[in-house]
């Protein structure tokens, strides 16, 4: 397939693991969540549901950071902002199961994203994190279901100035070429 030229947010964007020391502002932050707004979805549900909070937020800081592996935890700790991203995946009135409520969600964090890296605010998507912690911690209701944890902030380029990083700080990206997954014949063509 031919190489395209891609818009610089898409080329650009990418997932961090070490963060600036500096807090987002709330404007900015405002915005982020105004873009997740304007997303797609089935029926309009707007099925996504976002509970965050920054790293000056005190105790509901602690209580967000708190649901992260420990792995994740080690690195998460120096971003910004937490933001524990959830689908309602039950309609309640009429209760009936919203079968594309984790594409909705994914739909809204992507303008998250894209707004954010206009921005110049990185995001690193945390599937890592205890599920059941998250419903404890934030009284979190049965028809909604923790999805993922976004960890939010400017990227250091200085990695020497974090030391709990010995980890470049931009991995190589790879990706499959798009004739692993794109085909326009039959199941079979496809060369996976
Ligand atoms: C749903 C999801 C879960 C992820 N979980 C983790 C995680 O728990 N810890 C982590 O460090 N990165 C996690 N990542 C980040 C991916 O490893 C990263 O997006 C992938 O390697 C591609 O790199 P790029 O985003 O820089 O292109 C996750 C990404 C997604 C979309």
């Amino acid at each position: 397939m031919e190489q395209f030229n891609l818009h610089p947010l898409i080329s650009g964007r990418w997932s961090p693991r070490v963060f600036t020391s500096e807090v987002i502002d709330k404007e900015k932050i405002s915005s982020l969540f105004e873009a997740a707004r304007w997303a797609p979805s089935a029926r309009n549900s707007q099925p996504w549901r976002f509970i965050y909070a920054s790293k000056n937020d005190g105790e509901r800081w602690v209580r967000l950071l708190d649901i992260l592996t420990p792995s994740n935890k080690v690195w998460a700790q120096h971003a910004s902002h937490l933001v524990l991203a959830c689908v309602a995946k039950v309609d309640l009135s009429s209760n009936s199961i919203r079968k594309s409520a984790l594409y909705d969600l994914g739909l809204a964090v992507a303008n998250f994203t894209f707004q954010a890296n206009s921005l110049g605010i990185y995001i690193r998507n945390m599937g890592g994190f205890e599920s059941s912690k998250a419903i404890l911690n934030f009284s979190i209701p049965s028809e909604i279901e923790p999805v993922v944890v976004l960890a939010l902030g400017y990227p250091d380029e200085t990695i020497s100035s974090n030391p709990d990083f010995d980890v470049p700080i931009k991995t190589r990206r790879e990706r499959a070429a798009t004739n692993k997954f794109v085909f326009n014949g039959s199941w079979k063509d496809l060369v996976w």
